[in-house]
């Protein structure tokens, strides 16, 4: 397991490894606020579809124990307090999920019962633990798909930064790597945060994993130069037809793949599959500041009044993905009655 922990509960309260600071320094935040928590999140201080909804499950408990103190109007406040937690960042459906099951428990326990609180904090580990088993077998069906010698694409970052847990994508390569395969990883840079250079190249130099960071525009001509067999990127909402948004960029790497018949996995738990929405049209796409784009380490790249668009995540669609490789197994297409059948394994 790794020296590090993107969310981390210690004796009752809340640290966050702050991956805006990576890589140049480890610092674990202190969360003990609700508008903390909200921030760390908005800011991608915790980031990644899985380990935003174990950081916003303890961001609950911590909530709640604010407005305890505060003796406030108590479920009013609550409810607002999830609304607000869920609105930080919209696409990824695994912050909403772990954000209503702590309402579950709130709703129907009183509310000045240390039985509340001992309940909230059981359920954010439970959420946190299933996270990290739900990884390890993703990590096991997704090493059985790729062969020593090959050279592995990925997008963003989805690994055990991404997850409090192993990782998704990143974590099929480190078990296959673990297992003594011989891979050598494609890094996309990931514009405009850097995720991939700045924490995906972090946690495969520590685990000593071949790699080299290109510049996301160079995917295509890799693939056309035969020097990328594989292609695996994690999801931050996968709709019932198999529609998958992720990190913007995933949709033109899918399109390539697809030119260059080579095979596009998908791996995401089930906490990140969206049983109530039929297609990939229906999902939220997140739009952050233009100063991201406009901006890089303080430095201004665009003339003054530029203006930027800046989508946070795309969609692919279904027919551009090889297979899901889900902690159930890979789900090779048609992917419709399968990815309905996933629902009844919650
Ligand atoms: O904006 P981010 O860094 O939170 O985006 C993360 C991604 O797009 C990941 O690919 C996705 O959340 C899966 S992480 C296992």
């Amino acid at each position: 397991m790794e020296d590090f922990k993107a969310v981390d509960w210690k004796e009752g309260k809340l640290y966050i490894l702050d991956q805006t600071l990576l890589p140049e320094r480890e610092v674990y935040l202190e969360i003990n606020t609700t508008a903390e928590i909200c921030e760390a999140i908005s800011s991608l201080r915790v980031r990644g579809a899985p380990a935003i909804g174990v950081a916003a499950a303890f961001g609950m408990v911590v909530a709640v124990r604010e407005l305890c103190r505060k003796k406030s109007n108590f479920r009013e406040s609550i409810e607002k307090v999830a609304e607000n937690l869920v609105a930080t960042r919209p696409t990824a459906i695994n912050l909403r999920k772990a954000v209503w099951r702590m309402m579950e428990i709130i709703r129907i326990k009183d509310v000045e019962s240390k039985e509340l609180l001992d309940e909230l904090e059981k359920e954010a580990r439970k959420i946190y633990q299933e996270n990290l088993e739900s990884d390890l077998k993703i990590a096991e069906y997704g090493a059985a798909l790729l062969e020593s010698g090959e050279t592995v694409l990925t997008h963003c970052n989805t690994g055990a930064l991404a997850t409090a847990g192993y990782g998704t994508a990143l974590g099929v390569i480190k078990k296959a790597f673990e297992q003594g395969k011989k891979i050598k990883v494609f890094v996309d840079e990931t514009r405009p945060l850097l995720q991939g250079s700045r924490l995906t190249a972090w946690e495969l130099e520590k685990i000593g994993i071949q790699y080299e960071i290109i510049v996301d525009s160079a995917a295509g001509f890799l693939m056309f130069q035969k020097e990328v067999d594989k292609i695996i990127v994690g999801a931050d909402r996968i709709t019932l037809n198999g529609d998958t948004a992720n990190k913007i960029g995933t949709h033109s790497l899918a399109v390539l793949a697809f030119h260059y018949r080579l095979p596009f996995y998908v791996a995401a738990p089930l906490t990140t599959f969206d049983f109530d929405l039929y297609q990939g049209e229906e999902i939220p796409i997140e739009k952050r500041q233009p100063s991201e784009v406009i901006e890089l380490a303080g430095r201004t790249l665009a003339p003054p009044a530029a203006r930027a668009y800046n989508l946070a995540f795309d969609i692919t669609p279904a027919s551009f993905i090889s297979a899901f490789i889900t902690e159930k197994g890979v789900i090779f297409p048609p992917f419709k009655d399968q990815i309905a059948c996933l629902k009844e394994e919650i």
